[in-house]
């Protein structure tokens, strides 16, 4: 599945004007150096590893998508995972990871990569899409949520026993 957007980085000798600026596209096992990357950007220090990466990927309930660049290389990823659940009785699904190189924020990738996941869980008939955000995440990321369509509701509690550490 892949999905070219329009909407371009300001116009530079590198960006040819009829190709678009970035597409989307499911991640892949050869991406697990630059999921690692972004994941570094996330906060997470240890990134991911070979292993995890083919595990996630090849699993029938976790969707991870990455924007990239006309080299294709991931410049943002989105992990989208989804399950049954008996109240809804329908699919819950939950953006697990989202984040974008830096040098590629407000560019609309972040966006576009929230889009597909939101198309995504049109089509598996999700009845309910969560994301979960760290109490110190910053004003910047509230806003590009809510611009995005969410909306603040619960509370998230973590059990501390199972972590070994945490970033
Ligand atoms: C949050 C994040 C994914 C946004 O990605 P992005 O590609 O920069 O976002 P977009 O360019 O698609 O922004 C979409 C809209 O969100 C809002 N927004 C995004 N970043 C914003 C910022 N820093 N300040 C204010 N509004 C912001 C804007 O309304 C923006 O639309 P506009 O540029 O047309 O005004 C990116 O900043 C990031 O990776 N941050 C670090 C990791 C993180 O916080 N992840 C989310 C928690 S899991």
């Amino acid at each position: 599945m892949s999905t070219p957007i329009a909407k371009s980085p300001p116009p530079s000798p590198a960006t040819a004007a009829t190709s678009p600026a970035f597409r989307i596209r499911r991640a892949r096992r050869g991406d697990a150096e630059a999921l690692t990357s972004l994941l570094k950007e996330l906060g997470f220090p240890e990134g991911s590893d070979t292993q995890t990466v083919h595990w996630v990927t090849s699993h029938p309930e976790i969707e991870i998508f990455v924007a990239c660049d006309p080299q294709d290389r991931p410049v943002g990823m989105l992990s989208l995972s989804h399950r049954p659940q008996l109240r809804l009785r329908g699919r819950i699904a939950t953006v697990d990871e989202l984040v974008v190189t830096e040098a590629w924020r407000r560019r609309g990738v972040g966006r576009a990569l929230l889009l597909h996941a939101i198309e995504r869980a049109r089509v598996l008939s999700v009845k309910r899409l969560e994301l979960a955000s760290r109490r110190e995440a910053s004003q910047e990321t509230a806003r590009f949520f809510t611009a995005c369509g969410f909306v603040e509701d619960c509370l998230v509690f973590r059990h501390e026993g199972l972590e070994a550490r945490r970033p």
